[in-house]
């Protein structure tokens, strides 16, 4: 493999959108206990955004509303294992991926089922690869990504998508619109293993979005089979899909394992109305109106 080439004044930018569960149902159980999943998946505008810049020493730096809530262990931080997996996959080719900083912007609350650690550990592979200029093989960025953690090979791909498997088995999807949406979130964490425990029957029947014309139509007859248990563990999860609908949205769920909830409006100006009126009624929790994106993604800049 060839030696990585840095420019040392490289800054590269990458977002990391929130990931929107817009349906997902339990099929089945593996044997290693990991549910099977048929999911319908779009990413929003809004995310955490994420700094990569070569350094003479490996730096991790974070700020944004929600860096206090990661804490200060780092033995799990998703973004430190990305860089890990990925130095180790590269070193292992023959390759240099040499030190860098690391400055993650967190504006996604976090346990909160719209993948913000998934996207974060998505957008530093994405970020990686392109400081680093590492011509890995796309499989061995896929295996590292699972690796990490269901939901990262999905925010690898951060367009809409149906994910099958534990979510790794991924369709693109060319024709869904983009949703003016609003993100709610009680600002309680629910636990992603906790959610899956609590399901009593994990054999629902199959996702079937065919035919696509009306998506609005076909949400209706669609589920997220982790949302009855998930409003059993945490009450504030059908308070504020309540007050979602009191807003006037046109289509309400939870996203993930949650608490994260999302309300569609007709707009983006009708959705950033409904931020407002919330946000005035529930100041300490979390509300943002943002919009999905369409086709491929909208991650990069630098
Ligand atoms: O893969 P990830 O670390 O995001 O999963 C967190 C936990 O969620 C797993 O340890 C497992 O308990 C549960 N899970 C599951 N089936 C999935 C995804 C996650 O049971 N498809």
């Amino acid at each position: 493999m060839a030696a990585a080439s840095m420019r040392d004044d490289l800054i590269v930018i990458e977002k990391a959108p929130a990931k929107i569960n817009l349906a997902l149902h339990v099929t089945g159980q593996r044997s290693d206990g990991y549910h099977l999943l048929d999911m319908l998946v779009t990413f929003t505008r809004h995310g955490d955004r994420l700094e990569f810049m070569p350094a003479k020493m490996d730096e991790f730096v974070m700020s944004g509303r929600f860096a206090g809530a990661l804490g200060d262990s780092l033995d799990d931080n998703l973004v430190l294992k990305a860089r890990e997996f990925l130095r180790e996959a590269i070193t292992r080719e023959g390759g240099s991926a040499p030190a860098v900083r690391i400055h993650l912007q967190k504006t996604l609350p976090i346990a909160a089922g719209i993948g913000g650690g998934s996207a974060d550990a998505a957008a530093t592979l994405r970020g990686l690869l392109r400081l680093w200029n590492v011509p890995l093989p796309w499989v061995t960025i896929e295996a590292i990504a699972l690796r990490l953690g269901a939901d990262v090979p999905m925010c690898l791909a951060s367009r809409p998508l149906i994910a099958h498997g534990i979510g790794e088995q991924i369709t693109p999807i060319d024709d869904m619109p983009a949703f003016a949406m609003v993100l709610a979130n009680p600002l309680k964490g629910v636990s992603t293993p906790e959610v899956f425990r609590g399901l009593t029957n994990k054999t629902n029947p199959p996702l079937d979005v065919n035919p696509r014309s009306a998506w609005l139509d076909t949400l209706g007859s669609t589920r997220n089979d982790l949302e009855p248990v998930a409003r059993g563990l945490l009450p504030e999860i059908a308070e504020i899909s309540a007050m979602l609908n009191d807003q006037g949205a046109s289509f309400v769920r939870m996203s993930g394992s949650g608490a994260t909830c999302y309300g569609i409006f007709d707009t983006l100006t009708a959705a950033e109305e409904a931020a407002t009126a919330l946000r005035s009624e529930r100041p300490d929790w979390y509300f943002e109106a943002t919009e999905t994106t369409v086709g491929g993604r909208d991650a990069g800049t630098r």
